[in-house]
């Protein structure tokens, strides 16, 4: 493990970040699916089977090893000691927490974690639902929150800081609407009724946690802001929809108790008593960030948008903004989008939103000299910082990701880590955007 400042490739000579807060939480964040391996020591998830069905993955890849991080974690924690994090988001596998000893992996990273000081922060729900399991049936959110209540039952001795879900409004459009990700369904807007059901399975996971004792619950969504691609009316009515699919649709019954008008109707069961458990108040909420969208009018044809491939019959089309640098995954670097988002959300929903912490904020570049990601990452946080002098009350920070990983349906083509993964050898390697973050850190600390 080379974590030797020394060894890493030299730093850029950027200004000091302005000051945090001092007990702004800093963290980075990973998930099960994407890290863990040991897929023969869990159950099968529903990604297992979307991965074994011909050209899911764009390079054939699975998850079976992935980082390994099953059989490394000590290896892994040590990385996360040395960056000097306060906190680590993870995820829980639902299928290995129902397969014979798999709650015992994570009795021994949240030791881990804790015997090195990083605060464990556990999300319940990132993509890999085990497989049979189905988000179109009600019967899951009951189950989802009888597994949140055995994980809080086991670990919440030591973890306090919970993460329900992790971003419903992605794993709705990718997995149940345009069937790119797992289960692989294009329901287009009959997809809505699995974005129902994970709310109500985060309702119930809240009252469990609570109940267990949880003292910070929260949720990590997807935002950004979405802009028309003209003044023209037809371009601005379909940036709206896009807006309430992505902006409302999740963040509303959760903050609000309701769905954005003519929402409720196509949802299924009794949505009104059903509201009022997904709206269970929340200690703080969660916010993945990685660019904004631009929206227009449906064109009549197939559109591309980040790797996704979006149906002509969609009601709005995705197009390129321009003028932007772009990472390696085609998405574009626009930081004041983070202010733009954070300021606009706090205006929208006022004392209504808990304190936020950004869950997720990264970005895709090859190479350990990684100087794109630390001007990704340096102009995010200058513009995070800008939301908080404009008011907005955020009290943390994660980098999406600690390590090179599984990318869901782009395989391993994808780098977000801060350290690189040689997957033959399983050898970490910290990146220069390693060391820069630990340099932040330590000098917000100083
Ligand atoms: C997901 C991560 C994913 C990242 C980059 C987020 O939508 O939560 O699992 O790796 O984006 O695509």
């Amino acid at each position: 493990m080379a974590t030797d400042p020394a060894q890493l490739p030299s730093l850029p000579s950027l200004p000091p970040l302005p000051a945090f807060p001092a007990d702004f939480l800093w963290g980075v964040s990973t998930s099960a699916h994407q890290i863990e391996g040991a897929a023969e020591l869990r159950g099968r998830s529903v990604w297992d089977d979307f991965a074994d069905e011909p050209d899911r993955i764009k390079d054939g890849s699975t998850a079976a090893v992935a980082c390994d991080h099953y059989h490394r974690y000590p290896e892994d924690v040590a990385l996360l000691a040395d960056l000097g994090v306060d906190a680590y988001r993870f995820s829980v596998s639902w299928p290995r927490v129902v397969s014979p000893g798999g709650l015992d992996f994570y009795d021994r990273l949240v030791d881990a974690l804790c015997a090195a000081g990083v605060r464990p922060v556990p999300t319940l729900f990132h993509w890999d639902l085990p497989a049979g399991l189905d988000w179109l049936d009600r019967d899951t959110a009951a189950r989802f929150a009888a597994y949140a209540e055995r994980v809080a039952a086991r670990l919440g001795d030591r973890v306090g800081t919970w993460i329900t879900l992790n971003e419903p409004a992605e794993h709705t459009l990718l997995g149940h609407a345009l069937g790119v990700h797992a289960p692989g369904r294009r329901l287009l807007f009959d997809a809505l009724p699995a974005a129902h059901h994970q709310l109500l399975a985060h309702g119930l996971a809240v009252r469990a946690l609570r109940a267990a004792g949880a003292d910070a619950v929260g949720i990590a969504n997807s935002h950004g802001p979405t802009w028309p691609a003209s003044d023209d009316p037809a371009d601005r009515a379909a940036a709206d929809l896009y807006d309430t699919l992505l902006n409302r649709l999740f963040a509303e019954p959760l903050l609000l108790g309701r769905y954005p008008e003519g929402f409720a109707e196509l949802m299924p069961g009794d949505v009104a008593a059903d509201l009022a458990v997904i709206a269970e108040p929340l200690d703080w909420y969660g916010v993945n960030y990685y660019a904004p969208t631009l929206v227009g009018a449906p064109e009549g044809t197939e559109t591309e948008s980040g790797g996704v491939a979006l149906p002509a019959e969609l009601p709005f089309s995705l197009r390129r903004i321009e003028g932007r640098p772009e990472t390696d995954f085609g998405w574009p670097v626009v930081p004041e989008g983070l202010t733009e988002l954070l300021t606009s959300f706090a205006a929208r929903y006022g004392d209504r939103l808990p304190p936020v912490m950004i869950t997720e904020n990264g970005c895709s570049y090859e190479g350990l000299a990684d100087q794109d990601r630390i001007a990704y990452l340096d102009g995010h946080l200058r513009a995070l910082h800008d939301a908080l002098a404009a008011g907005v009350d955020v009290r943390g920070y994660f980098v999406w990701s600690l390590l090179d990983n599984f990318e869901w349906a782009e395989g391993y083509a994808r780098r977000f880590g801060l350290v690189h993964v040689d997957y033959a050898t399983q050898a970490r390697t910290p990146k220069a955007s390693y060391a820069w973050y630990r340099a932040a850190l330590r000098a917000q600390r100083a």
